[in-house]
């Protein structure tokens, strides 16, 4: 399953994030905010229980997240959606995977790995601005399960049909939400349109 956020205020940020003139700290910000509301999307079939809340007039029955939600940026990119994430579930844990994509092979390389102990049976997102072969969220997503993960679920910026067929072929059980599905990908393996290298112009590397 996957979604693409189409409403107005998401397209309109990400028309900004992905023009080229947009420098590192506006870029940042574009970051969290467009994460903010692809993670309201992707949370909206979380486990909830009803709670008895007491107002100052009476008793009110509402709604409560219940269950233990962990939050995974795979490195380094990801790390710029978290600040997003944690304002709208802000007592989430989180967990780390450390990949990077081989520049000949285009295969993800595992670096780093640390996840909290309530990923086992948790719900767990993923973050990752972009999906392109879809080869670093396969990855993630191989250590989530065999880490015990209950629920996945990814949440990326831009991504495109190639890599997101091959993701869900490989896990039809995990649902992605994105505010892209672009046309392709280069012969370097980027998406295009995309947005370019997230890392670097998250953190501004490039130049
Ligand atoms: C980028 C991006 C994804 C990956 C996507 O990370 O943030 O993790 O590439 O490509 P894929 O779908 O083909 O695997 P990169 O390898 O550039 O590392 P970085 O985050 O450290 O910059
Ligand atoms: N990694 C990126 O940062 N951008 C792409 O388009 C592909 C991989």
């Amino acid at each position: 399953m996957h979604q693409q956020i189409d409403h107005p205020c998401v397209q309109h940020k990400l028309a900004i994030i992905r023009d080229a003139e947009t420098g590192h700290k506006r870029f940042r910000e574009l970051a969290t905010e467009i994460t903010e509301f692809l993670c309201y999307e992707a949370l909206k079939n979380v486990k909830t229980k009803k709670v008895e809340v007491r107002t100052p007039l009476a008793t009110a029955i509402c709604n409560k997240i219940d269950t233990d939600l962990v939050v995974v940026p795979i490195l380094r990119a990801g790390v710029g959606m978290l600040d997003g994430i944690l304002e709208l579930v802000p007592t989430a844990r989180v967990g780390f995977v450390g990949l990077f994509r081989d520049e000949g092979t285009k295969q993800p390389v595992s670096y780093y790995q640390r996840f909290p102990p309530q990923t086992k049976g948790g719900t767990c997102i993923i973050i990752d601005p972009m999906i392109a072969t879809g080869g670093s969220t396969i990855a993630a997503i191989d250590l989530l399960k065999q880490a015990g993960a209950g629920q996945i679920v990814v949440i990326c910026i831009v991504t495109c049909h190639e890599g997101l067929r091959l993701v869900e072929a490989a896990h039809p059980d995990v649902a992605v939400y994105t505010a892209s599905i672009d046309a392709e990908l280069d012969d370097n393996k980027y998406i295009v349109p995309g947005l370019g290298d997230a890392g670097d112009r998250l953190f501004g590397t490039s130049h």
